[in-house]
């Protein structure tokens, strides 16, 4: 996944090289240490486990720890009391490493936590208006979801962040790459480069007057944000939830490629558009319902963990259906009580005149419930009556 001819990589790799003290956040070391973690330096794992667990697809102890105890029994025939213990080696380890966060800590610390790890790492979404609503853009491990009816501007927004995430902390994004699970087949790449290009992410050819199209000068410059996105495209419920575990493989690969070379690009930002759209096609009636949220939840619970390992902020798109309690709002999001319980931040989209959309803050721990506007336009999702 890290392109290494990709000049910007490079460049950044001759400057590493340069200046070897350069400094890296502890938390990008910390990703790049976690990803060296084999299941084998845990306690009690010998080569025969190693090899059992390895058939089941578990590499190291952050895969032990997003899968949990019943999973990990029912799929390397572990016992249950067995498979218990090995799941808690595996995140006192990661505790103690500093890679999770420890179960006992005072309120300062907590607060310390937040303020380092994840304010410091949050991602504007490229429009100022839902930079307040989230207070100061995508947080890292957590997840945030966007409902709302067809053009509420959910695919906007996603492919604005896209976009954003890879841009200089100085500019709101972390340096990163990122990973797009695309279920709806509404990834495009041409909305990147339109998206580069309408914010003058890249040098451009004169345009004096306003009319004049925007040109890259070099057109390979605005391409290479698209070598910075994944796409995994998700062609049913099981292969959905089989990518997003294939992610945490991606992204122990991706830091093993750097070799401990910390401010190489990361994977900072996963997106999926939408999350619900193959769970409502199979597991359509009544009688599947149980079925279904069962199998949504263990999908989102496990993109949660894995953002809270990796430090990786997620964004989530759901549809809506009608409200058939007929009072009240008469959409609400696909997914019942197990998204809305999930999700960390909750936003509703409505369609207001025109570009005009409405984005309000539905369910959060912390934040009022704000409603803000912003315009689907060339640029992404933007600020109303402004340049992005
Ligand atoms: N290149 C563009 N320039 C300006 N506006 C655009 C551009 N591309 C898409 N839009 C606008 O974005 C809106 C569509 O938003 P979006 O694709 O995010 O909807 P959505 O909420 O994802 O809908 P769905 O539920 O169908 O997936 C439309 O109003 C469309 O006109
Ligand atoms: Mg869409």
């Amino acid at each position: 996944m890290v392109k290494k001819d990709n000049p910007k990589s490079s460049d950044k790799e001759d400057e590493v090289k340069d200046n070897p003290n350069a400094e890296s956040t502890d938390v990008e070391k910390e990703v790049a240490d976690a990803a060296e973690f084999d299941i084998g330096d845990l306690e009690g794992v010998g080569a025969v486990r190693k090899a059992r667990l390895a058939a089941a697809n578990i590499n190291n102890p952050m895969d032990l720890m997003v899968r949990g105890p019943v999973e990990v029994a029912e799929i390397t025939g572990l016992d249950r009391d067995a498979a218990e213990k090995l799941v808690q080696t595996a995140i006192d380890f990661l505790k103690e490493r500093g890679v999770m966060e420890k179960t006992f800590q005072s309120g300062r610390d907590k607060l310390k936590f937040r303020k380092e790890k994840i304010d410091k790492n949050r991602i504007t979404t490229g429009c100022k208006a839902l930079d307040e609503l989230l207070g100061g853009g995508y947080e890292p491990q957590s997840v945030t979801e966007f409902y709302g009816v067809y053009g509420s501007g959910k695919t906007q927004i996603c492919h604005t962040a896209a976009v954003m995430a890879q841009l200089p902390r100085e500019q709101g994004g972390l340096d990163g790459e990122v990973i797009w699970i695309d279920t709806e087949a509404t990834f495009r790449p041409e909305r990147i480069i339109d998206i580069v290009v309408e914010r003058e992410l890249v040098p451009l050819q004169p345009h004096p007057k306003k009319s004049d199209p925007k040109i890259p000068v070099d057109e390979n410059q605005a391409y290479e944000f698209l070598d910075r996105i994944t796409v995994a495209s998700a062609t049913n419920a099981s292969h959905q939830e089989l990518i997003a575990d294939k992610i945490r493989e991606m992204l122990k690969v991706h830091e093993d490629q750097i070799e401990g070379r910390p401010t190489a690009p990361r994977v900072v930002l996963i997106i999926v558009d939408s999350l619900t759209t193959h769970y409502r096609v199979e597991y359509a009636g009544r009688g599947l319902l149980q079925p279904k949220q069962a199998a949504l939840n263990t999908h989102i619970h496990r993109l949660l963990k894995t953002a809270q390992i990796f430090n990786i902020a997620v964004i989530f798109t759901n549809q809506v259906v009608a409200n058939p309690e007929g009072f009240g709002n008469p959409i609400k999001p696909v997914g019942g009580n197990v998204l809305a319980h999930a999700s960390t931040y909750r936003i509703a989209l409505r369609k207001g005149a025109n570009v005009k959309r409405i984005a309000k803050m539905d369910d959060s721990p912390m934040h009022e419930q704000l409603e803000v506007i912003f315009e689907t336009t060339k640029g992404g999702c933007t600020d109303p009556e402004g340049k992005p």
